[in-house]
């Protein structure tokens, strides 16, 4: 028979109250630079309570991959910012993908897995592989350039766009949406009221392009309305997740590929090594975004109270995500601070996990693939030409401008 009381056992059960913390993952300070901070509240439990924010934080890898895989304890359908739909307005119609649960999300994750499958990224390498070599030997001959704007801007503004069956005109205002969308994730602070300026007839052009009659026939945008004609979806539901791949396909890949240059920039024995054995450029790519990854802060929210970890989180809670904190965990990953491109990777965090792990990874490798392939065959340094330069994001990690010299 048990000897606890009732307050031990409910305590033993629903787990320690969270130790409250004044931890701001959204200050401009932290977006820039946030691993001393993980480490230091690390120190103090795995999941701790921002009191600047009324919301939970979760620092480990261990309890950040339990959180990413089970959907039914910690829900993507009250939004993955900070936003609680069971009492808030979401600033933007939900996804239909990103913000909702099985059995609703199995339904739009099964037309883009189909849409964005292996054979369709066998048809896309060519027209992408050719688009790299066109840019990378106009960058060689110039030997200096911003790593962002005049390459991982460049890059998959084209390419994506192209293959998703846009129209050439106002392909700028996919920038602004993106980071819109991300900043809208987190806190109302200065980032997000910044990017809502203008942002009308940017929401306006966005929503234009998403419907069948703007694609062209044979783009990724086309194959999703086949689904309408499937009886998968409505042509609402199609429209809305051609938004998403628009939402989730272009500054994360920006920053993915800038984030992959910055590392080589930083590290030029890593880049000599990846010169001896290019065969490592696909685990380069999972190194890259476990040590620097695009993608920083989400949230999920509690769908009933759980014990995580031993920490006692109550109902309906926003509970951060910030997959950063989990790639640099030193509990999980030996010289956790280290780019190592001969690392074992597996279980990184970049493209998160469980049933929302990012359905367009195969796109985004083939971009940062097909680049650093160019670059490898093309150049033998890759060296920083002046100071890079942070794009604050309430959601995204990356640069604004990366100079660079190649020879
Ligand atoms: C380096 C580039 C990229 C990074 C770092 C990245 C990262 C992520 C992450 C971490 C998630 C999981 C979100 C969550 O758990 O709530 C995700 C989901 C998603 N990503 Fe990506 N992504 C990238 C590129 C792309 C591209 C190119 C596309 C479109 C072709 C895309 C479309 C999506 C969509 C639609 C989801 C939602 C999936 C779902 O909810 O089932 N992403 N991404």
């Amino acid at each position: 028979m048990s000897t606890a009381n009732p307050t031990e056992q409910t305590t033993l059960t629903l787990g320690k109250e969270c130790p409250q913390v004044d931890f701001d993952p959204f200050s401009d300070a932290m977006l820039d630079d946030p691993f001393a901070a993980y480490e230091h509240y690390r120190q103090i439990a795995p999941v701790v309570k921002l009191t600047k924010y009324d919301c939970y934080a979760v620092l480990d890898y261990h309890e950040l991959n339990i959180m990413l895989t089970d959907w039914e304890n910690f829900s993507s359908a009250a939004g993955v910012g900070l936003i609680n739909f069971h009492h808030e307005k979401p600033w933007r119609p939900k996804s239909i993908i990103l913000e909702v649960d099985p059995p609703d999300h199995t339904v739009s994750r099964r037309v883009l897995n189909r849409v964005l499958s292996r054979p369709a990224m066998e048809k896309m390498r060519q027209s992408f592989a050719a688009e790299a070599s066109t840019l990378i030997t106009a960058l060689v001959a110039r030997k200096e350039f911003d790593g962002i704007k005049d390459l991982a801007e460049v890059y998959p503004l084209k390419v994506f766009p192209d293959a998703v069956g846009l129209n050439e005109l106002g392909r700028e205002n996919l920038l602004a949406y993106g980071t819109l969308a991300f900043n809208a994730t987190c806190p109302r602070n200065h980032l997000f009221e910044a990017s809502l300026q203008g942002s009308e007839s940017v929401i306006a052009w966005i929503m234009s392009q998403c419907e069948r009659q703007a694609l062209s026939p044979d783009g990724l945008g086309a194959q999703i309305f086949t689904a309408v004609d499937r009886g998968e979806v409505t042509a609402v539901e199609a429209a809305m997740l051609v938004r998403s791949l628009l939402s989730a396909g272009v500054d994360t890949t920006i920053n993915g590929l800038g984030n992959a240059l910055l590392c080589f920039a930083r590290f030029p024995q890593q880049w000599r090594l990846l010169k001896e054995r290019p065969e490592l450029v696909r685990s380069a790519i999972d190194e890259i975004l476990r040590f620097e990854g695009a993608l920083m802060n989400f949230f999920r929210t509690t769908s009933q109270a759980v014990n995580l970890g031993g920490y006692h989180i109550p109902k309906h809670e926003k509970v951060l995500v910030p997959f950063a904190a989990g790639n640099r965990d030193p509990k999980h990953w030996p010289d956790a601070h280290k780019f190592d491109i001969t690392r074992e990777t597996k279980g990184h965090l970049g493209f998160g996990g469980g049933v929302h792990m990012c359905v367009g990874q195969m796109v985004a490798r083939l971009e940062v693939e097909l680049i650093l392939s160019q670059l490898l065959q093309q150049a033998d340094t890759i060296t920083l030409a002046g100071t890079p330069v942070r794009r604050l994001n309430n959601a995204l990690r990356g640069l604004s401008s990366l100079p660079l010299r190649i020879a």
